[in-house]
C-alpha cells in the first residue's frame, strides 16, 4: 500500500474528491496518510479531520523563502514515509529539491489544458480569468507529474469541456472542477499506486492491469 500525502492551500475540494474515491474503494494500493496545508485556516484541514487523516501546516510565512519552506517539507513527508505527493490546489512554487527528494512520485493537478495558461502566475480563478479573455472555445484540467519546470512536466491525464458562451471564470472553473478534475484526481493517483504509470521522456505511458 502506497502512502499518500495531499497538500493543500484552500477550500480542498479537489482533496475531498480523493477522500471520496478512497471510500468508495478506487484508490487501489494507495492510502492518503497526511494531509499538508501552507495555511493554517485552509477548510481542507477541516475536511482531513472529519475523514481522520491526520493534518499538518508548514505555513509559508514562517519561513524566510521558498526553498527553507521546501526543505521543512520534505523532511515532514520524509519522516511520514510518503511514497506519492499530491498537490490538490497547493499554492506555493516549491524548489527543485522537491522533485530531487521525490522524482517522478509528485501529481499536480492544474485547471487547464497545459501548455495553454499555465506556468507562474496561472493559478486558481487567474485561469479561468485568462481563458475567457483569449476566447478558447475548449478548456479543462491536466494532471502532471511535477518536474522543475512550473507546470512543465509529463502529462498523465486531461480532459476538456466546452467553454460556453456567457461564463463568467467562477461558472468556468466550477465546470471544470465537477467534470474533469474530481474525476482526473483521483484516476491518476490510482494508476500510480498500482505501478501503471511509466514516464519516457516527456510521455507518459498507461500500462494495462495485470
Ligand atoms: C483547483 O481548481 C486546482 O486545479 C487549482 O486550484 C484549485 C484548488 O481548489 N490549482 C492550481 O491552480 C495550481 N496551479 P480546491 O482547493 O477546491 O481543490
Amino acid at each position: 500500500m502506497k502512502r499518500i500525502a495531499v497538500l493543500v492551500s484552500g477550500g480542498g475540494t479537489n482533496l475531498q474528491a480523493l477522500i471520496d474515491a478512497q471510500g468508495r474503494g478506487e484508490i487501489i494500493n494507495g492510502s492518503i496518510a497526511a494531509v499538508v496545508s501552507s495555511s493554517p485556516d485552509a477548510y481542507a484541514l477541516e475536511r482531513a479531520e472529519k475523514a481522520g487523516i491526520p493534518g499538518y501546516v508548514i505555513d509559508r510565512r514562517d519561513y524566510s523563502s521558498n526553498r527553507a519552506m521546501t526543505a521543512a517539507l520534505v523532511d515532514k513527508l520524509r519522516q511520514l514515509d510518503i511514497q506519492l505527493v499530491v498537490l490538490a490546489g497547493f499554492m506555493t512554487i516549491l524548489t527543485e529539491e522537491m522533485v530531487r527528494a521525490f522524482p517522478n512520485a509528485i501529481l499536480n493537478i492544474h485547471p487547464a489544458l497545459i501548455p495553454s495558461f499555465a506556468g507562474p502566475g496561472c493559478y486558481g480563478l487567474h485561469v479561468h480569468e485568462k481563458a475567457l479573455a483569449y476566447g478558447v472555445k475548449l478548456s479543462g484540467a491536466t494532471v502532471h507529474f511535477v518536474s522543475p519546470e512550473c507546470d512543465g512536466g509529463p502529462i498523465v491525464l486531461q480532459k476538456a469541456v466546452e467553454v460556453l458562451p456567457d461564463d463568467t471564470p467562477e461558472v468556468l472553473q466550477r465546470r471544470i472542477m465537477e467534470q474533469c478534475e474530481w474525476k482526473l484526481l483521483p484516476q491518476a493517483v490510482s494508476l500510480f499506486c498500482q505501478d501503471r504509470l511509466k514516464v519516457e521522456g516527456r510521455a507518459v505511458r498507461i500500462l494495462d492491469c495485470l
